[in-house]
């Protein structure tokens, strides 16, 4: 009997041990991590939120704070196989095969990647003079305290934002949309964008930018002087552009290497992740939080 249990407690032990090394078989495989998708919707957002969103139980698995409990594609899989002790997460064990369960991972891991867990190729130092020079991007982006603050800042546009959404950003006018092609996942930081206007005063001066904040008495723009105007709406006349400031031809604007390059040097752009808490919870210790 105390043979046996030993057994299978050095049989638990190595299977553990294997799947902390374990890599996963389908990483960049979109069609498993598709049916990922389906099997996450129909087993675990009962607890956790829809598109890893937190739901009423369960935390949310991909919110782009970015500290997890569960990081490797390992630890999640173990996570989903054997649950997690002393917590609410159930072992999937019974509902969910290996194979099933290295797909929810896939999908899991899927939602929370970002630019910067896979950044572009192409030479990151003559795509940052690309962003300062040629690209003009400094003119209206901050990026780590240097540029201009009319523009939302990008010192961790890496951090927040997948690939394609900075190449839509950069090149296509629909990239504040949901939706297939042209979008910004949902479950990643909404996009802060502000209509452009062009104000002009009783006495003949424009002020054009970012409107900021209106109501039916006042108006406040961030004007391209990078100072924020406050108007009384009675006082001017407003003009709403039908474009964003943000240009968005530079496919066009660029050639193809400095494109490439800029692309390069945007997907390293992160701040690194705040001190993580220890991991490690000693028995009888006290809770994570
Ligand atoms: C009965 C509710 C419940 C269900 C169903 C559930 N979870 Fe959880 N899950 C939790 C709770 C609660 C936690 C937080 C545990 C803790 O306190 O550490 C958690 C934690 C996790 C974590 C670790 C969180 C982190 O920070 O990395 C992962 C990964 C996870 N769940 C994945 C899943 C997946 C995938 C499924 C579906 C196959 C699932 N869970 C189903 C309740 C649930
Ligand atoms: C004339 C001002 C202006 C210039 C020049 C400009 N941008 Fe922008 N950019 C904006 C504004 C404003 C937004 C906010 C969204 C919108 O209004 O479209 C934005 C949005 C973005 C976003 C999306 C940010 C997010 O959080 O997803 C990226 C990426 C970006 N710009 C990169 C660049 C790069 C790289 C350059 C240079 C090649 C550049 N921008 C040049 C004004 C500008």
């Amino acid at each position: 009997m105390k043979r046996v249990l030993l057994i299978a407690a050095f049989a638990a032990a190595a299977s553990a041990a294997h799947a902390q090394t374990a890599a996963n078989p389908y990483t960049n495989n979109p069609a498993a991590v598709e049916e990922g998708r389906g099997l996450y919707n129909g087993t675990c957002t009962g607890c956790h939120g829809a598109n890893g969103a937190a739901g009423e139980i369960g935390p949310g698995l991909a919110l782009p704070g970015r500290s997890y409990a569960k990081r490797t594609d390992a630890e999640i899989f173990d996570a989903v196989k054997n649950g997690i002790p002393a917590t609410v997460m159930p072992a999937h064990r019974t509902k969910l095969s290996d194979d099933q369960i290295w797909k929810v991972t896939a999908y899991v891991k899927g939602l929370r990647g970002t630019a910067i867990d896979a950044p572009s190729p192409g030479d990151v130092a003559a795509g940052e003079a690309v962003f300062w020079g040629k690209g003009g991007c400094g003119s209206c982006h901050m990026v780590k305290g240097r540029g201009s603050i009319i523009g939302p800042d990008l010192s961790n546009l890496a951090g927040l934002r997948k690939t394609n959404s900075i190449i839509d950003a950069l090149t296509k006018e629909q990239h504040r949309v949901y939706g297939p092609g042209g979008a910004q996942p949902h479950y990643l930081v909404p996009l802060p964008v502000s209509p452009v206007v062009r104000v002009t005063t009783a006495d003949g001066k424009t002020v054009r930018g970012l409107l900021r904040n209106e109501d039916s008495f006042s108006l406040q723009v961030m004007g391209m002087d990078e100072k924020l105007h406050l108007f009384d709406r009675a006082k001017v006349k407003v003009v709403y552009e039908p474009k964003g400031l943000m240009p968005t031809d530079y496919d066009k604007k660029l050639s193809k290497a400095e494109f490439d390059n800029l692309l390069a040097y945007l997907t390293r752009l992160g701040t690194p992740p705040a001190a993580e808490k220890p991991q490690v919870r000693m028995p009888g210790g006290p809770e994570r939080d």
